[in-house]
């Protein structure tokens, strides 16, 4: 066994018998090469998935962390030892790091003792497509009441427009605060792995204009196991907006071979089990089914077409991507449609709300729109979720949600398997057939084996398979 290797198996053994993080476990293991790192006073803007990731790993990797939000409930939750959203992990760490880590609504006592202020907040479209960035600004006009001395750096891990950096150290230098360094540090961690992502990261990109800020951002990752890769501000913005537009043309690019697929009688899971043997190309992000969503890859694909058209530039390749992608929920509708004559007055159970399994996120969920164009044609539709809160299930499907998947089938005249929840998996469907008004499912996810669906009766319909 290599050093290296050992070493792992070790840290790994002190996490399964401590219950410890992988990064305090490494820490505490004789022999860890990485530095501890020098602790830093860091206040961390929006307490949403980013900044409550952000904020509690920075805490782990030892740094005293203030985390300010605008939303009053969110920070007295945080406040009495309450996680606001679902991620794995984030709750331990929250409660393994509690004396570093603390929670206000007040921007200006943020800001006043941080050596360092990231900047997490939403940067949501406007009309025109561009990112609203005023939930930014209010950040910089507390950095400009304060004033303070000691603020070293400011770090944008928010997506925003190539270019953003450039105006804010416009804004910093001609409010007399050139001290205050930038860096673009934009994120890269999939929801419902936020948290090991950004401990043990593919890579840490820093933008940065001067060294001071580069070291300093740098330094602040230490502990972090990835590699930390340097470069000036707007490549690093870009870097962001591009790896999500290429990784949603990558799922778009499926969702079309599939639709080809079912025209020509292959198998678009065989198939890209073959494309991702090709190194070149891998096998992540080809799989097929009712498109992507998610609060990154619809917004910053639209937000890369709308800066390209600003600049000039009909970005036409992504333009098709976002159209493809907003299609792939419609034909699914389409094809029940054809199957069932009407949809008017059915009953359709939709299985999975969320954007995708393992999280309780709905932002742009292809649930949305699934269960909207159902009740606009006049259907009934009911839905089971493990995860996603009543409050965003419910203005889409004005309905009835239920418990559990047998329950949310029983009656129905199709079920849509819209999230790839496991749980699914453990659904006695045999059962589940009995109870149904029709015996139809479209698996929109590709997730249950369509032999073993037939068998037991359904007639059952997926994404690109035959
Ligand atoms: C994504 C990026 O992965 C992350 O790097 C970035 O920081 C934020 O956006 P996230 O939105 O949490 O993360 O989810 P991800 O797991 O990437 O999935 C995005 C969407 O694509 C989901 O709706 C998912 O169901 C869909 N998807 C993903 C597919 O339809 N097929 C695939 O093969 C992969």
């Amino acid at each position: 066994m290599t050093q290296d290797k050992a070493r792992k198996k070790a840290i790994r053994a002190r996490v399964a018998v401590t219950g410890e993080s992988y990064t305090r476990a490494r820490r505490k293991i004789a022999g860890f090469p990485g530095k501890t790192p020098q602790p830093r006073r860091v206040a961390v803007f929006g307490a949403g998935y980013v900044g409550l990731v952000a904020g509690a790993c920075f805490a782990e990797l030892g740094h005293r962390v203030v985390l300010c939000d605008i939303q009053p409930d969110r920070i007295r939750l945080l406040q009495a030892g309450e996680v606001p959203i679902f991620e794995p992990g984030l709750g331990d760490l929250l409660a393994g790091n509690k004396e570093r880590l603390s929670f206000t609504l007040e921007a200006q006592e943020a800001v006043r003792d941080a050596e360092v202020v990231y900047v997490c907040v939403d940067t949501p479209p406007t009309a025109s497509g561009d990112a609203d960035l005023s939930h930014l600004w209010a950040v910089i006009d507390a950095l400009k009441e304060v004033r303070s001395d000691h603020l070293a750096a400011l770090v944008m891990k928010s997506t925003v427009p190539v270019g953003t950096g450039e105006r804010v150290r416009a804004v910093l230098h001609d409010a007399g605060l050139a001290h205050v360094g930038y860096a673009a540090n934009p994120e890269f961690t999939a929801e419902g792995r936020a948290v090991s992502t950004f401990l043990h990261p593919d890579r840490v990109v820093i933008g940065a204009a001067d060294d001071r800020t580069a070291r300093l951002v740098t330094a602040l990752h230490e502990g972090v196991d990835g590699p930390v890769e340097v470069m000036d501000i707007p490549s690093a913005e870009m870097v962001k907006l591009a790896s999500n537009a290429l990784l949603a043309t990558k799922i778009t690019f499926i969702n079309e071979i599939a639709t080809v697929c079912e025209a020509t009688g292959a198998d678009v899971e065989t198939v890209a089990k073959g494309i991702g043997m090709d190194p070149r190309l891998g096998p992540h992000f080809l799989k097929a089914g009712l498109g992507y969503g998610g609060s990154c890859f619809p917004k910053d694909s639209r937000a890369l077409r709308a800066m390209a058209s600003n600049n000039g530039h009909p970005f036409q390749l992504l333009s098709a991507v976002i159209e493809v992608n907003e299609l792939q929920p419609r034909r699914a509708i389409q094809r029940l449609k054809n199957e069932l004559g009407t949809l008017k007055g059915r009953r359709i159970c939709l299985l999975g709300m969320t954007f995708k399994a393992g999280t309780d996120d709905m932002r742009e969920a292809p649930s949305t729109v699934v269960a909207s164009r159902l009740l606009a044609e006049g259907a009934d539709v009911h839905c089971w979720d493990p995860l996603a809160r009543p409050a965003e299930v419910e203005p889409w499907t004005s309905t009835t949600r239920h418990a559990n998947p047998a329950e949310a089938m029983a009656g129905a005249d199709a079920v849509i398997v819209v999230t790839e929840w496991p749980q699914l998996n453990d659904v006695d469907w045999a059962a589940a057939r009995v109870t149904m008004r029709n015996p139809l499912i479209f698996d929109g996810r590709n997730l249950l084996d369509p032999k073993r669906m037939r068998d037991t009766g359904f007639t059952y319909m997926s994404v690109g398979r035959p």
